[in-house]
């Protein structure tokens, strides 16, 4: 990450997904990079356990992070529980949406609340959040997915506010929402090749490498946008 200080420090949440795995394991791998620290809601590395739904345990892994100049939040999920992406009206159910929205959007804006304390005021720092494009309401025009494509729209609304507010504490910071292309991994694998119109379907470090690249080449005054993989934007 080239645009970060040498010896940056780095923290991946959701580091046990296929995408999140991959970013920590390219993060590891940067010589730049001091520290990835990993973490999930089973303890990777001897980390405290993060589980999105549980705002106690987001705080006390937040609690001894420590400075971070990246920040992945890579957790989500498409079916929750027993719970299968709706194809109709029909199917709508209260708790099912409830869920995805606790664990796609709440989550990740729990853990922005937690973590960006962490992120230094007078260096550049990155923060990258898995969305999805399906979220885009803009590009929404196949429907189904109710409670998936409504929960991502929301993280996308919660990264543009988080912007907006970290920005006048740290100047230098860029977040971005980011789609990470259809992607191999246990999420995908009962819908693919369908994916949300991709060319082309990436393996986890295909994605890992294409997102932090977005990343890296983002300035601060484009912050706060929602971005797919190979760097293009997304209309909301
Ligand atoms: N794969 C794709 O094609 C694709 C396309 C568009 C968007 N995305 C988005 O990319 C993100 C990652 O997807 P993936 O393909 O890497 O899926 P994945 O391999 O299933 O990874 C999902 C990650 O989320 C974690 N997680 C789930 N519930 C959690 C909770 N309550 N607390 C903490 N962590 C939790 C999982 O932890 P466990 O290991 O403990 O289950 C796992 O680390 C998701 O937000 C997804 O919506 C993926």
């Amino acid at each position: 990450m080239g645009s970060l200080r040498d010896g940056y420090r780095a923290a991946v949440i959701g580091a046990t997904g296929a995408i999140g795995g991959a970013v920590a394991n390219h993060l590891a791998a940067d010589p730049r990079c001091a520290e990835v620290r990993r973490f999930g809601r089973r303890p990777v590395a001897g980390e405290t356990p993060l589980d999105v739904t549980d705002e106690a345990s987001i705080a006390a892994a937040a609690e001894d992070v420590g400075e971070i100049h990246l920040l992945f939040i890579a957790t989500g999920g498409l079916i929750v529980g027993e719970h299968r992406p709706e194809k109709a009206l029909s199917q709508l159910n209260a708790e099912a949406l409830q869920a995805q929205f606790a664990l796609n959007a709440v989550g990740p804006a729990l853990a922005l609340k937690h973590f960006h304390r962490s992120l230094p005021r007078g260096e550049r720092s990155l923060v990258g959040a898995l969305s999805a494009r399906v979220g885009s309401i803009g590009d929404n025009g196949l429907g189904g997915w109710y409670g998936y494509r409504a929960a991502k729209a929301a993280l996308n609304q919660y990264m543009r506010a988080a912007s907006v507010e970290i920005a006048r504490s740290r100047k230098q910071a860029a977040l971005a929402a980011l789609h990470p292309a259809t992607v191999e991994s246990d999420l995908s694998k009962p819908f693919r090749p369908a994916g949300a119109g991709d060319p082309v379907i990436f393996t986890p470090a295909q994605s890992a490498e294409a997102l932090l690249h977005v990343l890296d080449g983002l300035s601060s005054e484009q912050s706060g946008g929602f971005w797919a993989y190979d760097g293009s934007a997304i209309p909301w």
